[in-house]
């Protein structure tokens, strides 16, 4: 049973190093599959911490290849930077493959990204500004500039022509800002080809043979359900395929290779930028989750939004990825809340909503229908098995797992790496 995805069900940070802590060493790959250095993890192994934007997490782990995806999308400059940063602290980078097909994120993509949510105004998305959204834009629109493409200088300057030729007015025109040169952005990129080509690979094949070796391969996704550019709560949205059937076309594999369907939830919710946020939290409630739980963005320092946790979205993942597996984290955030309030539904102007809605007006006007679970006192961040837990955090956990349509494999109950209470093994 060897491919894995591992995705975020609510809108992301929910902490999916647990679940690769895990598979730990019987890892052989991990792949990230989409977008690109707007996502943030930081790795803590012994006393060293770091802070992983772009690179797959396990890079880190001398026994496994991380594979960069067709679908994710590179910035060359942080590409080198996080590299040259993990070989100067001795970490060993020599297997990492870039598949040819990923697309390259310059520096049009990031001021574009940056003018666009100025322009926007009280409409901004509250995006990562990395430019991540506009290289997405140009690989719809067929004007993206592949990896593969350094290493044909002629070919690369047409497509940068290509792209800039619109841009520049839009630049000018519309943005007030200087037109780019198809010199400045060709020198830049060149400056790349040489210290990329040895990495670059057809990296589906890769992958391919590796199931067919029987390797363990976990696919691993950047964002979370509620940001997929289809089913997250566009436009609110990440530009990539968050989902599980992003770990298929983001690496080339095919859907049946994929065994398990790791879903990662935290025990109440969060969320960074702007968008619909049903129980989000403006309370000392929500000052206390966000202190005690460390929620302030990774990327960019944001504090994050925080809320109650939210069945239906839950359940909505479920359905969508084909998630088998949970892993619940921070739940130990929860402990000395005298009542823990859980949304089993929302209420649209009246009207009753047991499950997310599809229209995504209803879903910005939805309040929750809150039931209460009673909370626990004791520190549970001791807790191995789920005996050990306090009958009311066993009870919380029952019950959002009668809820989710799935089973919850998996409890965090505090930051160190060995935290978790297992229930059933993610590989079994
Ligand atoms: P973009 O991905 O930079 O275009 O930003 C689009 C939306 O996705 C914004 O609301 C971001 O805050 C959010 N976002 C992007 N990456 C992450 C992440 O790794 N965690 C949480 N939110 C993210």
């Amino acid at each position: 049973m060897p491919g894995i995805v591992i995705i975020g069900v609510q809108w992301g940070d929910e902490g999916k190093g647990k679940a690769t802590d895990l598979l730990g060493d019987r890892t052989d790959w991990v792949v990230k599959f989409n977008g690109g250095n707007n996502a943030g993890h930081t790795v803590v192994i012994g006393d060293e911490k770091y802070a992983l934007h772009l690179l797959p997490s396990g890079i880190l782990s001398p026994g496994v290849t991380p594979v960069i995806g067709n679908g994710v999308v590179v910035d060359p400059e942080v590409l080198f930077a996080e590299l040259e940063a993990l070989r100067a602290r001795g970490v060993d980078t020599s297997k990492l493959r870039v598949s040819a097909n990923a697309h390259l994120i310059t520096q049009y993509h990031r001021t574009l990204d940056k003018v666009t949510e100025r322009f926007l105004g009280k409409r901004q998305i509250g995006t990562t500004g990395r430019g991540i959204g506009p290289a997405y834009a140009d690989k719809i629109n067929r004007v993206g500039i592949r990896v593969q493409d350094l290493f044909d200088e002629n070919i690369l300057r047409q497509k940068v022509e290509g792209a800039l030729d619109q841009k520049n007015h839009l630049l000018v025109k519309v943005f007030n800002r200087r037109a780019i040169t198809v010199d400045e952005i060709v020198d830049e990129l060149l400056s790349y080809a040489a210290r990329l080509a040895p990495l670059v690979d057809d990296t589906g094949l890769l992958l391919s043979d590796a199931l067919d070796a029987g390797d363990v391969v976990v696919f691993e996704g950047g964002q979370a359900t509620m940001l997929d550019v289809d089913h997250g709560t566009y436009p609110f949205v990440t530009s990539s395929s968050a989902t599980a059937g992003g770990a298929s076309t983001g690496s080339g594999i095919g859907p049946n290779r994929l065994d398990r369907i790791v879903g990662i939830v935290k025990a109440y919710t969060t969320r960074v930028g702007a968008g619909p946020f049903p129980t989000e939290l403006f309370d000392d409630d929500g000052d206390t989750l966000r202190s005690r739980g460390f929620e302030f963005g990774t990327t960019t320092g944001r504090p994050r939004r925080v809320g109650w946790y939210d069945a239906p979205i839950t359940r909505y993942a479920t359905r969508i990825n084909g998630i088998t597996d949970l892993v619940l984290t921070k739940l130990d955030i929860l402990s000395g809340f005298d009542r823990i309030p859980v949304c089993v539904a929302y209420d649209v102007g009246g009207r009753r909503f047991d499950e997310v809605p599809v229209n995504q007006t209803d879903f910005h006007h939805a309040t929750p229908v809150y039931e209460y679970f009673p909370g626990w006192k004791q520190d549970i961040s001791g807790a191995r098995h789920f005996d050990d837990l306090p009958t009311r955090a066993q009870e919380y956990v029952l019950a959002l797992e009668r809820m989710s349509g799935t089973r919850i494999s998996v409890i965090g109950v505090g930051p160190a790496r060995d935290a978790v209470v297992v229930r059933h093994d993610l590989l079994d």
